[in-house]
């Protein structure tokens, strides 16, 4: 398995990622190779993806965000997704510590995920990769600006 933080000029590798492993239900629009490459030259986007030669497995996406108060900026894992057929073969642990890589070469000094108490794998991946649920009773509110639901 290769792990590989792409940049803008790899966009072609994370759209047929996204493509490929993201369930039809969950894509909101067209993962196209010109949005992607818009995508990967913000500042703050950060996109790994496992492959076995130039076959997708899994993907994760992330983003730095800046602190206001100077401290050093943490990173919000936002999406692990691994491809039904590669489940249970460490790819996502490998996708989190590609991350964490990344997140610790851009000078970040923390990083967060959220995800549900019933997504088992979720909760066993995030468990076994070092990381610990500081708050126990937190829970996310999420506000409806222009047409999607969800955060
Ligand atoms: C969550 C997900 C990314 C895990 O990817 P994965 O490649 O299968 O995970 P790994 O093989 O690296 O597993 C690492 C550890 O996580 C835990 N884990 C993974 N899948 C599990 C499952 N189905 N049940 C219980 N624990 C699980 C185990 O502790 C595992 O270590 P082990 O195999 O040595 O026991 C994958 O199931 C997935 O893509 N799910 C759908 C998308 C999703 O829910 N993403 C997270 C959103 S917050």
């Amino acid at each position: 398995m290769e792990l590989r933080s792409l940049g803008p000029e790899e966009a072609s590798i994370a759209a047929r990622a996204i493509r490929e492993l993201k369930p039809a239900e969950e894509l909101r629009g067209n993962a196209t190779e010109e949005l992607l490459t818009a995508f990967l030259e913000g500042p703050s986007t950060i996109l790994v993806v496992a492959s076995d030669g130039d076959a997708p497995l899994g993907y994760a996406v992330a983003y730095e965000l800046p602190r206001a108060d100077g401290g050093s900026p943490m990173i919000h894992l936002y999406e692990v997704q691994v491809g039904d057929a590669h489940r249970r073969r460490r790819v996502g642990s490998g996708l989190v510590e590609g991350v964490t890589a990344e997140g610790i070469r851009r000078g970040a000094g923390s990083m967060w995920v959220l995800t549900d108490d019933g997504n088992r794998p979720a909760m066993g991946l995030y468990a076994s990769c070092g990381a610990r649920r500081t708050v126990p009773d937190q829970i996310l509110f999420a506000w409806r600006l222009a047409g999607e639901a969800n955060a």
